[in-house]
């Protein structure tokens, strides 16, 4: 297995002569070093098809059905679609997904540590990329007074203000919309500082998508608080920004980073959200849970 490591960031590891298909035990469990390491690993020119990207969610540990069915595959239901195409004439899967900082279900209980997505249709116009932010690295420089209100707290996550509308969903009123989020996935408590369960490294648990609060902190006080942990995670130093190939799968571990989808124009400048002049655009994603917790002490 050869590996490149990215040089134009700190954080990202291409592997760019493995076909995922046919690795062996061996070759996965490099795949994970490599990964709690570099943060991202992104498997270059790879071919397969859906049961195999499900395979490989199960060679890397234990895939998870995301908790809400109108993002599911059809056929797949381990597969998370994010697409605005149709498929045989019918919608398929849930469009502009995840254009905000965040960890994904970190409004769980027990977060999904890792991530794998798979382009399918990557559009020509506008390029996607996914931006994340180095969470280790903003704790390890962030001014000690922040650390210092951070210390011992723990953060309230919630996925609601990003619920997405279903068609179900018509006919309820805002606050039934909200009561029923509030039943399927109540707000959840996560330390602010967590310690890599493999790599030791303490690392925040934090983003402006998901994080809303501070347990035992009154609203005001913690949003204030909140508002300048954002600012500061969110410096273009931490940030690190990856544009998707083709046969691409990029697979990362959300304990260090944040995320959030980016497009690209010819120029390289960022393109502001136009629903009506997108492109076609298809990705599949997974989530695995990695047999490791959250974080330890
Ligand atoms: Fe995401």
């Amino acid at each position: 297995m050869n590996m490149d490591i990215s040089l134009n960031a700190e954080i990202g590891c291409f592997i760019t002569d493995l076909n995922a298909v046919k690795a062996s035990a061996e070759e996965f469990s490099a795949i994970k070093k490599l990964l709690y390491k570099h943060k991202i690993v992104i498997l270059k020119d790879q071919n397969m098809l859906e049961q195999q990207f499900c395979d490989l969610a199960v060679a890397l540990g234990e895939p998870i059905p995301y908790l809400q069915e109108n993002y599911h595959h059809p056929d797949y239901p381990l597969i998370f679609v994010s697409s605005n195409v149709e498929q045989n004439g019918e919608k398929f899967g849930v469009a502009r997904t995840g254009g905000y900082w965040h960890s994904d279900t970190s409004f769980l209980d027990y977060p999904v540590a890792l991530t794998m997505l798979y382009p399918q249709i990557i559009p020509v116009n506008s390029r996607r990329t996914t931006l994340f932010i180095d969470l280790e690295k903003a704790l390890d420089e962030m001014p000690t007074e922040l650390k210092r209100c951070l210390d011992n707290r723990y953060l309230i996550q919630r996925g609601k203000w990003k619920y997405k509308v279903r068609e179900e969903d018509v006919g309820l009123d805002m606050s039934e919309i909200m009561m029923l989020i509030h039943q399927v996935q109540p707000p959840v408590s996560h330390p602010a500082v967590i310690r890599h369960p493999a790599t030791g490294n303490k690392t925040l648990f934090a983003s402006r998508g998901f994080t809303i609060g501070i347990d035992g902190m009154g609203t005001d006080e913690a949003n204030t608080l909140l508002e300048s942990l954002f600012d500061f995670i969110e410096q273009d130093r931490f940030i690190s920004e990856f544009q998707w190939q083709l046969g691409d799968i990029i697979i990362w571990d959300n304990r260090f980073l944040a995320h959030k989808a980016g497009r690209l124009a010819e120029n390289n400048d960022p393109v502001s959200g136009d629903i009506n002049k997108e492109e076609d655009t298809l990705v599949y994603r997974i989530i695995i849970r990695d047999g490791l917790p959250l974080g330890n002490k």
